[in-house]
């Protein structure tokens, strides 16, 4: 896509047409998924009520320097470069983990470099803590941690479970599938590793694996507790929701009755929707003994024209990062300052993840046209015409992903009590 001259900068923070084919990916993923259904076991807990902020800070949880979400014992873990270091970075080979599906596989899907792989991310102020597989089971011991949202998020879970997977012997591991949910367990430890397709966190019409359209979204905005239902009991909760709601800067939901349906500003019915899911958290999520993180957009690099002098492309054929500030239209600053006012005005304390920035930089470590589509590798002709079907939104792995559940990885040693 060329350079807009259009004065609406709408066109430049929401994504274009080419948007709802990308998105289709997530879901045909889950169509095939579906044919081999596995078995879900449910957990039920009994819930303690809400407590609030004050008390909550002066648990156990927060004894730790943690209190401002954003500093690991003073350091701004997102705050760093990214350094090439090919001996310990990829974490695993793409061939090792079985589990990655192959919307995601970069290599095996004929990639031609794999320096995206290699660069390890270094904040300023500190190390991040070297990723010990076997540290982080010993932690999950018992526990569900459960990654919320649309395929961008399916795309963290399938790093951690690769990142995890090496470490337990053959037998004592495996992924069911339950559409929404997929899950893997590690059956010596009583841990699983779970995630839950919602793409709008809220329900909505694109919650089935097939029942809906993609064009004709429709969120309802006040609707939580069917999914809630199967949140309850999960020790740690990572929440994500971003890239649908962008298609137009206005979307079709409801608030109160289902056939009520209106036409919404895109930023109020955020608003609306994480003010739900805040609520819900308020009266569903005990801090003494579960987590809750929320990921902050993953960034997209749709037109060259931001990072370079071109203004003939996308993400396609890059294979270097960004070296110098960067920071694109698409990830909206307006839903950044609405996600900052939620996470404030919540009783419950949650962890913002704030990997924007740092994935900003990574223009080359996208699928590009080394992906499938409606469940399919791109053809020969698809991948000789990128600007029509390179997907720039979704990551190869191992890779950037990676790093987001390193720096999760981190904070749980901190929550966990493990440091
Ligand atoms: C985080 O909290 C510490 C201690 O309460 C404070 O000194 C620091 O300024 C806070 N940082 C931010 C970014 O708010
Ligand atoms: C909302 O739904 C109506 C009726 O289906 C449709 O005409 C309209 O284009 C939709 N609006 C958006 C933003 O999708
Ligand atoms: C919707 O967004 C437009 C453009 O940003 C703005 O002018 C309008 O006031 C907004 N409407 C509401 C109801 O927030
Ligand atoms: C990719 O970029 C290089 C220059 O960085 C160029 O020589 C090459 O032709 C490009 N390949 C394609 C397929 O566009
Ligand atoms: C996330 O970090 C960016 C800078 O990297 C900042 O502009 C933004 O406000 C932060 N988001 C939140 C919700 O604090």
């Amino acid at each position: 896509m060329k350079k807009p001259n259009a004065a609406d900068r709408w066109i430049l923070i929401i994504f274009p047409f080419l948007l709802v084919s990308m998105l289709f990916v997530g879901i045909s993923r889950l169509v095939i998924e579906n044919s081999h259904l596995g078995s879900v076991r449910a957990t039920h807990r009994q819930h303690s009520p809400a407590i609030s902020r004050a008390q909550i800070l002066d648990g156990r949880f927060f004894m730790n320097a943690f209190g401002n979400g954003s500093s690991i014992d003073g350091c701004d873990v997102f705050d760093g470069k990214w350094m090439l270091d090919g001996a310990s970075r990829p974490l695993y080979a793409e061939k090792s983990c079985p589990y990655l599906t192959k919307q995601v596989t970069c290599q095996r899907n004929g990639r031609p470099d794999s320096l995206y792989q290699n660069w390890k991310w270094k904040p300023h102020g500190c190390e991040l803590p070297r990723f010990d597989a076997l540290k982080l089971l010993e932690l999950l011991r018992g526990k569900r941690i459960m990654f919320i949202g649309d395929s961008l998020q399916r795309t963290q879970w399938e790093s951690m479970v690769c990142l995890i997977q090496s470490v337990i012997p053959e037998g004592k591991k495996s992924v069911h599938r339950n559409p929404p949910m997929k899950i893997f367990r590690a059956e010596e430890y009583e841990a699983s590793i779970e995630f839950y397709w919602a793409p709008f966190i809220v329900e909505s019409n694109s919650d089935h694996a097939t029942r809906h359209t993609v064009l004709k979204r429709l969120v309802k905005l006040d609707s939580i507790a069917r999914h809630g239902q199967q949140w309850k009991g999960a020790h740690v909760l990572v929440f994500e929701s971003y890239v649908w709601w962008m298609y137009k800067p206005i979307i079709n939901a409801t608030m109160g009755p289902v056939e009520n349906v209106k036409e919404y500003n895109v930023t109020t019915a955020y608003r609306l929707a994480l003010q739900t899911w805040s609520n819900w958290l308020e009266s569903n999520i005990d801090p003494l003994t579960q987590k809750v993180f929320f990921m902050s957009m993953s960034p997209t690099h749709l037109w060259n024209w931001e990072w370079s002098s071109r203004n003939d492309g996308n993400c396609f054929n890059e294979s270097y990062p960004i070296e110098h500030p960067y920071w694109g239209t698409g990830s909206n600053l307006e839903i950044m300052k609405i996600l900052r006012d939620t996470l404030q005005e919540t009783e419950i304390d949650v962890t913002l993840l704030n990997i924007t920035q740092l994935s900003e930089f990574r223009k080359d470590a996208h699928t590009s046209v080394y992906t499938e589509r409606r469940g399919k590798l791109l053809t020969k002709e698809q991948k000789s015409d990128p600007n029509t079907y390179a997907d720039c939104i979704h990551w190869c792995l191992p890779g950037v992903p990676d790093t987001w559940n390193e720096i999760l990885y981190a904070y749980l040693l901190y929550d966990l009590g493990m440091s």
